[in-house]
């Protein structure tokens, strides 16, 4: 298991899925987390069932600075500093070019991408002089396309190059950032596109060379390890937790995914 005791961890989007997921692995692992989302933050805290001391929670959203700032301050006050972020705040949303609007548009890139680098923008200023990490959530849909899926694919795509571009920059301060791409994972967001009938699991199984989606814990796992020192060389990398899709090079018929 990665060693992460001495890690002070900021996780966006922690009141559910795959950030809340994170969030009990990486407090499994030793480390101290602040729980970052729009609402319902201490009912999260709550559900982890972790010592008082090593959890803290902060209301905020991903496109408000200020919010970020906060929580970096409630970190430096709680746990003396802060050494790394995961961004699992996101949203999607499946609808043909001529349908989507530009307002759902505009919002994906909001909180998808700058909310991605806000909040990253946060964690570094508050983070020590020479040090610490990020790991972005990007996606396989970061790497290819697919149809109705236009806003998403490209800010999937943008977080995979911002967290290159990071890695140059923020790579002599000592400070590493990755992505975890993962395909399809069961989680409140998937299972609301499936209540709407817009996924399609079976589809999205079908063409994984390993034949299913992944697990929340999966996910996780891939985090903890970037998190880690054991990853002390490792940056400006995009780590698939895809069962094989991106190599599979998005062949599918057009129709499989939507
Ligand atoms: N599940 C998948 O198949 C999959 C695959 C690849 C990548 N990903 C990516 O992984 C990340 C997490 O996805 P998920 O499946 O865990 O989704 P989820 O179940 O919908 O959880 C996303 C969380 O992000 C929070 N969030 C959304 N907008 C926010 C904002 N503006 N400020 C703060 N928090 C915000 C949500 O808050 P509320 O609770 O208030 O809504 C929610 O708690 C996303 O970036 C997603 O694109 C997911």
């Amino acid at each position: 298991m990665p060693d992460l005791t001495t890690q002070r961890v900021l996780i966006t989007g922690a009141r559910q899925g795959l950030g809340h997921a994170i969030a009990r692995r990486f407090l499994a692992d030793g480390a101290r987390v602040c729980l970052f989302g729009r609402g319902g933050m201490e009912e999260a805290r709550r559900a982890l069932n972790a010592p008082a001391d090593s959890v803290v929670a902060v209301t905020g959203d991903v496109r408000d600075s200020a919010d970020l700032e906060r929580a970096t301050r409630v970190m430096t006050e709680a746990f003396g500093g802060i050494d790394g972020v995961v961004t699992a705040a996101g949203i999607t949303r499946i609808a043909p070019i001529a349908t989507l609007t530009p307002e759902q548009f505009r919002e994906i890139m909001d909180i998808n991408v700058t909310g991605t680098w806000l909040s990253v923008r946060a964690a570094v200023e508050a983070m020590p002089d020479l040090g610490g990490w990020a790991v972005l959530l990007g996606s396989v849909y970061g790497e290819g396309g697919a149809p109705d899926r236009s806003a998403y694919c490209a800010s999937k795509g943008a977080v995979h190059n911002l967290a290159r571009a990071l890695a140059v920059e923020l790579g002599p301060r000592g400070v590493r950032v990755n992505v975890v791409a993962p395909t399809g994972v069961m989680t409140p967001m998937i299972r609301d596109l499936i209540a709407r009938g817009l996924y399609n699991q079976a589809g999205v199984e079908a063409r994984t060379p390993l034949g299913r989606m992944a697990t929340v814990e999966e996910v996780a796992a891939a985090c903890a390890f970037l998190a880690s020192p054991d990853a002390g060389m490792t940056t400006g990398t995009i780590l698939p937790v895809d069962g094989g899709w991106i190599a599979n090079g998005f062949i599918q018929p057009s129709n499989t995914n939507r």
